[in-house]
C-alpha cells in the first residue's frame, strides 16, 4: 500500500466491531442454550476462524451482511472436530478456545499460522492444567500445535504472572466446567470483556479490586449482543486527527470499558484535545462517541498499570510520539514482544527507516519526536497493528511511503485503508 501525506482529516466516521467482544460472543453464544444474535460483529480474518473453528465443533452460525446468529447447544453442546481447528492468526481464539476445549468430553487438536506456531503457550496451558486438564504440545505446551484431552476440571486459585486477559478468558471459560469456585488474581486490571459478558449470559464472575471469582454455571442463555466500534481501531484516526494540522474527527459508537481506555488517558496526558461523548451503557459495555480535534502533542512517560489498557494502541502511540515536543518513554511493555511480531522490535526499525529518533529498551522504546519523518520503503511484518500504525505515520512524513505486506489489516480492520482514503 502507497500512502501519501495528507494536510488534515475531517467528517465522521464509524469503526470496525470490536475484535475481542467478537470474538466471546460467537464462543459464549456456542455454549449458551439457544439464539445469539450479533450485530457489528468484525468480519476480521482473526474473528472469522473463530466462527470456524465453532463450525468445526457442530455449532451452525449463520454470517450475513448486518449479523452473525449463532445457534448455540448448551455448555455440553460441543462435538468432536474431525480436523484438527485452524486459528489463522488469532492469538484470542487459540488461548480461549483452550480453556473451553479442556473440559470437554472428547479429545481436539489446535493450532494456527505460522506467528502462531511461535508465540507463548504455557501460560494459559499451565493454569489449565492445574485445573486438572491433559493438554499436550510442541515442546511440553510451550507451543501449538496442541492435543487437549477433555477431562472433568476442578477450580484454583490463580495468581496470574502477567496482566493478560487472553489468560484470565482461558481459565474463567474453563471455570464455567469446573468443579468448585475459581479465584484469577491479576497483577494490574486488563479487559474484562470476558467477565461482563458470562454474567450478560447468565453467568457468575465477581470481580473486586485485581480478584476475580467464578463459580461453575448449570447453563448460559443466548442473548442479543450489539458490538461496538473496537477503540483499538479507533486509536489509528484519533492519532490521525491529533497529529494532523486544522482536523476534527467524530469516532461514533466505540466502546470505551475503562479496561482499555488507556490511549484516551494518554493522550489527554499529553496535550490532545479529545471528548467523549455520548456516553452510554451497550449490553454491559461502556460506549460512547469520540471527538478528536487536531493538537499540538508533547512526550511523557507510559508504564505500570497504565500498559494493559492500551497494550494493542503502543505501535500508534509510538507513531504520534514521533510528532510530540519532547521525549516520551514507554516501559513495562516486554508483552509486545509475544505480539503478532515483536512490535518494539518491528516498531523501532520501521518508525527509523522513515527517520525517526527512537530507540529500543528491555521493556518499551524512547522516541524523541518533533523533528519530521520521511515517507519510506517499511514492512509490516504481517503484522495488522504495524501495518496500520506506519500508515498513520506516513500522513505527517514528507513524500510518499509504500508499506509491504499491508494486506494483513484484514486481520482486525478489513476497510482500514479504504476509510483512509475517504476521509
Ligand atoms: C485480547 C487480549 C490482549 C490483546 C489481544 C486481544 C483479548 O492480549 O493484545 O489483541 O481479546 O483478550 P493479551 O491478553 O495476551 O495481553
Amino acid at each position: 500500500m502507497i500512502v501519501n501525506p495528507k494536510d488534515k482529516i475531517n467528517g465522521e466516521i464509524t469503526v470496525s466491531g470490536d475484535k475481542s467482544i467478537s470474538h466471546r460472543a460467537v464462543m459464549l453464544g456456542s455454549i449458551a442454550e439457544g439464539i445469539t444474535e450479533v450485530t457489528g460483529f468484525l468480519m476480521g480474518a482473526d474473528c472469522l476462524s473463530t466462527i470456524e473453528c465453532f463450525r468445526q465443533l457442530g455449532i451452525p452460525i449463520e454470517v450475513n451482511e448486518e449479523k452473525v446468529i449463532v445457534h448455540g447447544k448448551g455448555l455440553l453442546g460441543l462435538s468432536q472436530p474431525s480436523n484438527m481447528l485452524d486459528v489463522g492468526n488469532s492469538g484470542t481464539t487459540i488461548r480461549l478456545m483452550t480453556g473451553i476445549l479442556s473440559a470437554q468430553s472428547f479429545s481436539s487438536d489446535i493450532t494456527g499460522d505460522a506467528s502462531i506456531q511461535k508465540r507463548p503457550m504455557l501460560r494459559v496451558v499451565a493454569p489449565l492444567r492445574e485445573m486438572g486438564a491433559k493438554i499436550d504440545g510442541k515442546e511440553g505446551g510451550k507451543y501449538c500445535p496442541l492435543h487437549i484431552e477433555g477431562q472433568g476440571l476442578k477450580g484454583i486459585h490463580y495468581q496470574l504472572p502477567v496482566a493478560s486477559a487472553q489468560v484470565k478468558s482461558a481459565i474463567l471459560l474453563a471455570s464455567l466446567y469446573a468443579e468448585g469456585e475459581t479465584t484469577v488474581i491479576e497483577p494490574a486490571p486488563s479487559r474484562n470483556h470476558t467477565e461482563i459478558m458470562v454474567n450478560y449470559f447468565g453467568g457468575n464472575i465477581l470481580q473486586k479490586d485485581n480478584v476475580i471469582k467464578s463459580s461453575p454455571v448449570k447453563k448460559l442463555t443466548g442473548q442479543y449482543i450489539k458490538v461496538p466500534g473496537d477503540i483499538s481501531s479507533a486509536a489509528y484516526f484519533i492519532v490521525a486527527a491529533l497529529i494532523l494540522p486544522h482536523s476534527e474527527l467524530l469516532i461514533k459508537n466505540v466502546g470505551v470499558n475503562p479496561t482499555r481506555d488507556g490511549i484516551i488517558t494518554v493522550f489527554k496526558q499529553m496535550g490532545g484535545n479529545i471528548e467523549l461523548i455520548n456516553q452510554r451503557t451497550q449490553c454491559g459495555e461502556p460506549v460512547a462517541d469520540i471527538l478528536v480535534r487536531s493538537s499540538s502533542l508533547h512526550g511523557i512517560e507510559i508504564g505500570g498499570s497504565l500498559i494493559p489498557k492500551l497494550i494493542d494502541e503502543i505501535p500508534v502511540i509510538a507513531a504520534a510520539a514521533c510528532y510530540a515536543r519532547g521525549t516520551t518513554i514507554i516501559k513495562d511493555a516486554q508483552e509486545l514482544k509475544v505480539k503478532e511480531s515483536n512490535r518494539i522490535q518491528t516498531m523501532v526499525s520501521e518508525l527509523k527507516k522513515m527517520g525517526a529518533s527512537i530507540r529500543e529498551t528491555d521493556d518499551g522504546m524512547i522516541i524523541e519526536g518533533g523533528s519530521a519523518l520521511r515517507g519510506a520503503q517499511v514492512e509490516s511484518y504481517h503484522d495488522h497493528r504495524v501495518a496500520m500504525s506506519l500508515a498513520i505515520a506516513a500522513l505527517k512524513a514528507e513524500k510518499e511511503t509504500t508499506i509491504n505486506n499491508s494486506d494483513c489489516v484484514s486481520i482486525s480492520f478489513p476497510n482500514f485503508f479504504s476509510y483512509l482514503e475517504k476521509l
